[in-house]
């Protein structure tokens, strides 16, 4: 390593997109600090900045490419010439050569399964770009380090062997891998030792969970949940991101019977028309999702449910969408993301984009505006109840604290008193469109 990066060890890293991102930014973080390094909040203090990056939709990828050029205006100005630029994530893994190309003063490309190598790689400058998809090596290699947050995800499965036709993700993050069940436990008993109360169980398909059990055997999502809500003092579980046909009986079966997994479920089906799921390539029909709700519903009655859409895929008519209206209306979301349908490089759907922008724009209103109406409701149906929330940080005015619902609605309190990391039963005096506030 050259001296002044030894002397000055500042790190920036800025995550995009979603939660396994997060997740591998927090560990990109732990490799670094272990190596002496300090976070900063501010890119002109670093001298190693990290992009992690997200490919799932044009505009996420563009954006890097923006951010990268303005870094590049930083990078000029500074007076250290030793700074370092790391373009990480899902866009390093999709288009290492085109960075390289398009950003020549990009100095590393790593991809999301072997982010460990990072530190090596800027030690010794040999190896330019990391696009191996190296699962089990990463995690032996990663470090968990102690944090002090209340709720923390911990990524248990990754990759994807579902090949929707829109989507990126089974060639950035590369196919389907479980952890084993010994080793996730680790990693939350080691962070059990600080405040940790919550658990978000993290995977591209986190409901095909497969990894080892101890006896040899495979074990499935169910059993991964009822051993860590063996440990004491974990409160709350969660999970996410499900598929509709790995949402197996023994798991439904638990969200009526472990109080510690949290009724509320991320379940995505991106279209309410039987033509388009199919083109898609999403394997279950509308009625299908319909009765792993049902049955999820007789597990747990109160089970709040949430989906991803995406409007305006290739052969959309306007039946097709009053289809996913009248599918929505049907369901009653508490929350759930739209998007609206943007051709990815080497997906089978790329070159299929039919739909015009401004039919695309009309129903993502129509369809955001139907769901916001819905989550709206779900929240004020709350007002002048009791409610037990996880309060997990402080809140942007004084005296404020933040934190969760059950079903996951952001709450909100003014307290004299510090209410972090508490579970505690409050009324909710008022809704506002997205979150809850409370009193005690
Ligand atoms: N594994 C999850 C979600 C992965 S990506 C699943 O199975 O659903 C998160 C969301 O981004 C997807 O649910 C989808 O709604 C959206 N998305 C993915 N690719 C997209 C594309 N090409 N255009 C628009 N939205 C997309
Ligand atoms: Fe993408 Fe489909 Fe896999 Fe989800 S299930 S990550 S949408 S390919
Ligand atoms: Fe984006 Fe990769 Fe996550 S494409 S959504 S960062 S898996």
């Amino acid at each position: 390593m050259n001296d002044n990066l030894k002397e000055n060890k500042n790190i920036f890293i800025k995550s995009y997109g979603c939660q396994m991102n997060v997740y591998d930014s927090n560990r990109i973080k732990d490799l670094f600090e272990n190596k002496g390094y300090k976070i900063v909040n501010k890119i002109e203090d670093a001298n190693l900045a990290v992009l992690n990056t997200c490919h799932i939709r044009e505009k996420a990828a563009e954006k890097v490419y923006s951010d990268i050029g303005r870094i590049k205006k930083i990078k000029e100005k500074k007076t250290d010439k030793n700074f370092k630029l790391v373009v990480a994530g899902c866009v390093a893994q999709a288009e290492g050569e085109e960075i390289q190309k398009r950003s020549p003063f990009v100095d590393f490309v790593v991809g999301p399964q072997s982010y460990h190598k990072l530190p090596d790689m800027i030690d010794h400058s040999s190896t330019k770009i990391n696009d191996e998809f190296l699962q089990n090596e990463k995690f032996k290699n990663l470090l968990f380090k102690s944090s002090n947050n209340v709720s923390e995800f911990v990524s248990i499965q990754e990759g994807c062997d579902k090949f929707c036709s829109f989507c990126v993700v089974p060639y950035t993050r590369g196919a389907e891998f479980s952890r084993p069940v010994e080793d996730v436990l680790n990693e939350i008993k080691n962070y059990s030792s600080n405040k940790i109360k919550e658990i978000i169980l993290l995977g591209q398909n986190v409901n095909a969970y497969h990894g080892k059990g101890n006896d040899g055997k495979t074990k499935d999502l169910a059993y991964l949940i009822n051993k860590i809500s063996e440990i004491d003092q974990i409160k709350r579980i969660r999970y996410m991101t499900s598929h509709p046909i790995d949402m197996s009986d023994t798991l439904i079966a638990i969200h009526g019977q472990n109080p510690k997994l949290m009724p509320f479920l991320h379940l995505p089906i991106q279209s309410g028309s039987d033509k388009i799921l199919k083109l898609m390539n999403r394997k279950h029909t509308v009625d299908e999702y319909i009765d792993v709700i049902n049955k999820i519903k007789a597990s747990r009655s109160d089970i709040a449910l949430s989906s991803d859409f995406i409007v305006g895929f290739p052969g959309e008519t306007d039946e097709d969408f009053e289809n996913t209206m009248r599918f929505v209306e049907k369901i009653k979301f508490v929350i759930a993301y739209s998007f609206m349908y943007s051709p990815r490089p080497g997906t089978p759907s790329q070159k299929k984009d039919n739909i015009d922008i401004t039919t695309k724009k009309a129903r993502l209103s129509a369809l955001q505006s139907l769901l916001k109406q819905q989550q709206v409701k779900f929240n004020k149906s709350f007002v002048d109840h009791e409610m037990e929330i996880l309060f997990e940080k402080t809140g942007r005015h004084e005296n404020q604290y933040v934190g969760r619902t059950i079903y996951n609605q952001s709450a909100f309190i003014s307290h004299s008193n510090n209410l972090i990391n508490k579970i505690i039963k409050v009324k909710v005096s008022r809704s506002t469109d997205f979150a809850l506030e409370c009193q005690l």
